[in-house]
C-alpha cells in the first residue's frame, strides 16, 4: 500500500496557480489533479492542454489528467503531448475501451478508468487486469467543493476486491469530497489515492492542508493492517 495524495487545481487560486502547486508541493503532493471538462459530458468547462503544459514547465510532479469528456479518444494523443503522466477516462463513454487504455500505456502513460457515483465498479470488469488505477468518483463529476456521498466505501471495496480478483495491484483513486474526516475510512476501505481539492485549496494554509490529510489517512492504514 502506497499512500498518496492529489491535490485537485479545480479548487486552487487561479490568478496564483504557479505558487498554489509550489504549496502543495512543500506539503508533499504525490501528484497533481487536473480536471478536464467538456461541458458536455459534465454541465462545466474548465481546463485544455495549455494548463498541462504550463503545469509541466513548473512542476516535477505527475500530472494525473482525469478527461471528463465525451469523446476521449479524440484527446488521448494531445494530453500525452503536453505531458501528463497519469490519464483516465470514464467508463460511461469511453469507446473502445480496452483500445484506449492500450493506447494510452503505450506511450508510457499510466492508464486509469474513473467511474462515476452510480456506475457499478463491475463495468470496468473487461479491463481490470489492465489498467494502472481505478478512479472512485464519491462526488457527481463536474464540480469542486461538493459533499462525499455517503455510502462510497462499500464500492471502493468492491472495486479493491475486483482488482485483486483479476491479479491487479493498481491502486484505487477517490475523487470528491475528500477531507480530513473520512480520509481515514476510504483508506481503510481500499483507497491508496486520495484526490482532494476544496479540502487543500480551499484551506488557507495549502501546505499544512496536506499534512493533515495525509495523518488522517494514515489513521485509516493502520486500522487496515490490524
Ligand atoms: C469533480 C472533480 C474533482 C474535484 C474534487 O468533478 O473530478 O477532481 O476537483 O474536488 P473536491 O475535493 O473539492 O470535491
Ligand atoms: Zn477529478
Amino acid at each position: 500500500m502506497n499512500l498518496r495524495i492529489a491535490p485537485s487545481i479545480l479548487s486552487a487560486d487561479f490568478t496564483n496557480l504557479g505558487a498554489e502547486v509550489k504549496a502543495a508541493e512543500a506539503g508533499g503532493a504525490d501528484m497533481i489533479h487536473i480536471d478536464v471538462m467538456d461541458g458536455h459530458f459534465v454541465p462545466n468547462l474548465t481546463m485544455g492542454p495549455s494548463m498541462v503544459k504550463a503545469l509541466r514547465r513548473i512542476s516535477e510532479l505527475p500530472l494525473d489528467v482525469h478527461l471528463m469528456v465525451t469523446d476521449p479518444s479524440r484527446y488521448l494523443d494531445t494530453f500525452i503531448d503536453v505531458g501528463a503522466g497519469m490519464l483516465s477516462v470514464h467508463v460511461e463513454v469511453a469507446s473502445p475501451l480496452s483500445g484506449i487504455i492500450d493506447h494510452i500505456k503505450r506511450q508510457g502513460v499510466k492508464a486509469g478508468v474513473v467511474m462515476n457515483p452510480d456506475t457499478p465498479p463491475t463495468s470496468i470488469s473487461e479491463v481490470a487486469a489492465d489498467i494502472d488505477f481505478a478512479v472512485i468518483m464519491t462526488v457527481n463529476p463536474g464540480f469542486g467543493g461538493q459533499k462525499f456521498i455517503t455510502g462510497s466505501e462499500s464500492k471502493i471495496s468492491m472495486m479493491r476486491r475486483l482488482l485483486d480478483a483479476a491479479g491487479n495491484s493498481a491502486p484505487v483513486e477517490v475523487d470528491g469530497g475528500v477531507n480530513c474526516l473520512n480520509a481515514s475510512r476510504l483508506v481503510e476501505a481500499g483507497a491508496e489515492i486520495l484526490v482532494a481539492g476544496a479540502a487543500i485549496f480551499g484551506a488557507s494554509d495549502p501546505t499544512a492542508a496536506i499534512q493533515a490529510l495525509r495523518r488522517a489517512a494514515q489513521n485509516g492504514l493502520e486500522a487496515g493492517t490490524t
